[in-house]
């Protein structure tokens, strides 16, 4: 017998009827993208390794251990994108977008690769809907994507999600909040993990999200970047939370959210799903402030922002509030001999062209195994054709949740549907 070949560890196939709740979470999400106008953009799950060294960041956890990255035949370094942010900003610099429009807001849904360690809701590919905005520097562009994600949560019901913000401070206050950094980890040097104390050095911030139970001890007595914020990043703060007291949309202030990339300047937010069933993993989102990477990455000097939403998670909450999502055709086509089978795929295929769903079973079979088949996928209606009433252009129409069969004239099928839709 031949060895059979399994799915790469970490990266989930989607089958029906979990794609269902895929669909529904999907479409929500273009909905609430396009009602506050952000723009669909995609760009490929490859790009030169340097995008994500030089953005992300070389000490990120994300850039150091968790990336898939190869070279192809003539030898460039590629990587496949863990994230979509800076995938987003190199479009954004190539096709010189800034040129077209003062601001700009996008989204995107598809996959990103992270070689992580496994567990529910933690895998190597997984799904995210991110947007982004260029050009507003103004704390209202940050309410306004915080807004949008909680409205979002609304409408696929997960009510129970929260938001934390903070800030991180900017080029004129974060010098000095990592050389407090610098100085109190170097007091403690000696219970780092070996990687924080290659960071110590380089890029202390990184030592607060490291995963080690030791160095995040140490990160809780940590000072932390709300106490030194100029007034300048201060005063972005404090509008950010009066817009977001305005809208009412409730938030807690979290010093402790460093976000685990190295791009983000002044707001940095996450959204939390409480829910037992993600354990440790219920960050659902998380976003924030990235003025300088624009410019870093060799564009103009154009603020950005933005967040992504973890979609393998969601789903997996709307999956348990066991939703009837999936949608079943309304009409069966049941035939009782196989004489009757050209004309039931006729009538089926007009009926097809006219957008109606219907379902047929091409094996044929007995007509009981077509009505079980019928019953079980949840069509509103069956039809049954027969040799004999077939003859006269007419089928019987059974109601799937009861109620007594009746003959109809098979022209008049899809006007019949119509109403009954
Ligand atoms: P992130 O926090 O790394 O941010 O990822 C955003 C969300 O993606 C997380 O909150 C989580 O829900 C989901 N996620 C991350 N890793 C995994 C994984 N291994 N398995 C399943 N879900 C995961 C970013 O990626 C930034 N690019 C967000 C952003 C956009 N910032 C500004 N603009």
């Amino acid at each position: 017998m031949s060895q059979k070949i399994s799915g790469v560890k970490g990266m989930n196939d989607l089958l029906p009827p979990t794609s269902a709740v895929w669909q529904y979470v999907e479409k929500k999400a273009r909905q609430m993208f396009d009602s506050f106008g952000y723009l669909e953009i995609r760009t490929p799950v490859l790009e030169d390794t340097a995008l994500f060294v030089r953005s992300v960041g070389e000490e990120t956890d994300i850039v150091g251990k968790e990336m898939y990255t190869f070279q192809d035949k003539a030898g460039r370094s590629l990587s496949l994108r863990p994230e979509g942010t800076a995938p987003a900003v190199r479009a954004y610099i190539e096709h010189a977008v800034h040129n077209l429009e003062p601001l700009t807001r996008w989204f995107y849904l598809g996959p990103m690769f992270r070689y992580e360690r496994m567990k529910t809701g933690r895998y190597r590919q997984f799904f995210q809907a991110g947007a982004e905005a260029y050009g507003a520097k103004e704390p209202a562009q940050d309410v306004e994507l915080m807004d949008m994600a909680m409205q979002f949560f609304r409408a696929i019901e997960l009510p129970g999600v929260s938001l934390e913000i903070n800030s991180l401070g900017d080029d004129a206050c974060r010098p000095a909040y990592l050389s407090a950094l610098n100085a109190y980890f170097s007091g403690h040097s000696a219970q780092l993990c070996d990687d924080c104390r290659a960071r110590l050095q380089r890029n202390p911030l990184r030592i607060l999200d490291c995963k080690n139970p030791q160095c995040q001890q140490l990160a809780k007595g940590a000072p932390a970047m709300l106490d030194l914020l100029c007034p300048a990043c201060r005063a972005h703060f404090d509008e950010v939370k009066a817009k977001l007291d305005a809208l009412e949309i409730p938030y807690r202030v979290n010093p402790r959210i460093v976000r685990g990339l190295d791009y983000y300047t002044r707001t940095a937010f996450e959204f939390l799903a409480a829910d037992p069933v993600l354990g440790t993993a219920g960050a659902v989102g998380g976003g924030g402030r990235y003025d300088k990477l624009i410019a870093s990455l060799g564009g103009p000097d154009i603020p950005g922002i933005g967040f992504a939403l973890g979609l393998d998670r969601l789903c997996l909450l709307v999956a348990q509030g066991n939703r009837n999502l999936g949608k079943a055709p309304i009409l069966f086509v049941a035939i009782v001999d196989p004489g009757s089978q050209a004309v039931a795929m006729k009538l089926i295929s007009g009926l097809r062209r006219q957008g109606f769903a219907v379902d047929f079973d091409t094996r044929g079979g007995s007509l009981k195994s077509q009505m079980k088949r019928a019953d079980k996928s949840g069509e509103r209606f069956a039809v049954v054709l027969g040799e004999d009433e077939v003859s006269k252009g007419r089928a019987r129409l059974k109601p799937m949740q009861g109620g007594e069969p009746r003959s109809v004239a098979l022209d008049e099928l899809s006007s019949l549907l119509k109403n009954l839709a």
